[in-house]
């Protein structure tokens, strides 16, 4: 089934500022990130400011302002975790991947993103793969779950 279109998101929620964060956690999933263009449209549509649909969209880190790669790292380099190596993992995620924090793989197939804290502090450093939580991070233990997903994506490929 094609994508809803940002119309259809929108029927039935015009003109209702309430409805803000359902439609924007409506765009990030079947858009995977939030457009400039996009936050217009919304604006226009329930009557919410611009100012207001962007700091609500950028608040939240389940929300993209720009796309992401298939598989979104997230490197906690708060302080707990930043005392236990996490610039290490950061930047094991950055040299394997070769890609920069907040940009997409050239093959399409991750994001890394740095936050400051996944509510798991005593269990640092912590990294998360697509939501799901690794603890007690070293780079070596990184690298080898990056590959692991590699493996896992060259599977799907080759049974599509
Ligand atoms: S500082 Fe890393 S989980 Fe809290």
């Amino acid at each position: 089934m094609p994508p809803p279109t940002l119309d259809s998101i929108l029927e039935e929620r015009r003109s209702q500022p309430h409805q803000l964060i359902e439609v924007l956690q409506d765009v990030q999933e079947h858009y995977g990130y939030i457009a400039e263009e996009s936050m217009r449209t919304i604006s226009n549509e329930l009557g919410v400011p611009l100012m207001e649909v962007y700091k609500v969209a950028s608040f939240y880190k389940a929300f993209a302002l720009k796309p992401r790669g298939k598989n979104v790292i997230t490197i906690c380099t708060g302080t707990a975790c930043h005392v236990r190596g996490a610039k290490l993992i950061l930047n094991q995620a950055v040299g394997q991947l070769g890609v920069k924090p907040s940009e997409v793989s050239d093959d399409g197939l991750f994001t890394i993103e740095h936050v400051n804290c996944l509510g798991a502090c005593a269990l640092g450093p912590v990294v998360t793969d697509n939501g799901n939580y690794h603890n007690h991070m070293s780079p070596g233990k990184l690298r080898k779950l990056i590959k692991s997903i590699y493996k896992t994506d060259a599977e799907e490929i080759s049974h599509d």
